[in-house]
């Protein structure tokens, strides 16, 4: 049975365990680097979930983290979707349905008018996670990726 948790800064190893495996198992979906962080030591990873206007969430299987996703807030109305991943053994099983959803909950609560995201447009699980849950895309450009071709796309759920 998954169950999702919401992280304290206390639960750094829980979030360090998951971006690891998650930035090891699909370089190709991120812009954050697994060299960029496989060296951080325990205040680097603390810090990440003390930044303020955040929430970070782990699915866990087993009392292993098999998932994960991010909100972080951005301007008054806007809050971001982040860091969204799904373990190979869990996926399938609507696993990032939940955390999508428990990041929209989230933004929501904070009044955000909007809940964003950038997506690698030929991610096609996650281009068909984020349209199933509501994001559209807006046609506009993100990051350029590391291989310096690839741009992001941004999808955007209205809240209210
Ligand atoms: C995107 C992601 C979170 C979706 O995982 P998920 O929510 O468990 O997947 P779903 O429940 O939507 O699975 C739907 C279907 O796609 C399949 N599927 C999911 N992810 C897949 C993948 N990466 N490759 C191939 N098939 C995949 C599932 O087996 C399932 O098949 P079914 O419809 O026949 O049952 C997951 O694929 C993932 O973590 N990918 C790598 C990281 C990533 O791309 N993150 C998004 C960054 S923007």
């Amino acid at each position: 049975m998954v169950h999702l948790r919401v992280l304290t800064t206390n639960d750094w190893p829980l979030w360090r365990e998951v971006r690891l495996a998650a930035l090891s198992e699909a370089p190709h979906a991120f812009k954050s680097r697994l060299a960029d962080w496989h060296n951080g030591g325990e205040e680097r990873w603390r810090a990440r979930l003390a930044m303020p206007s955040t929430y970070n969430v782990v699915a866990l299987l087993e009392g292993q983290t098999v998932g994960v996703a991010a909100g972080l807030r951005g301007d008054a109305d806007a809050c971001e979707l982040r860091s969204v991943w799904v373990s190979p053994r869990a996926r399938g099983r609507s696993v990032g349905d939940r955390l999508v959803a428990a990041v929209e909950k989230w933004a929501r609560q904070a009044g955000a008018a909007t809940l964003k995201l950038a997506v690698i447009p030929d991610n096609e699980p996650a281009v068909a996670l984020y349209q199933r849950n509501g994001f559209s895309d807006t046609g506009e450009l993100g990051d350029l990726l590391s291989d310096g071709r690839t741009r992001e796309r941004l999808r955007v759920k209205v809240l209210r």
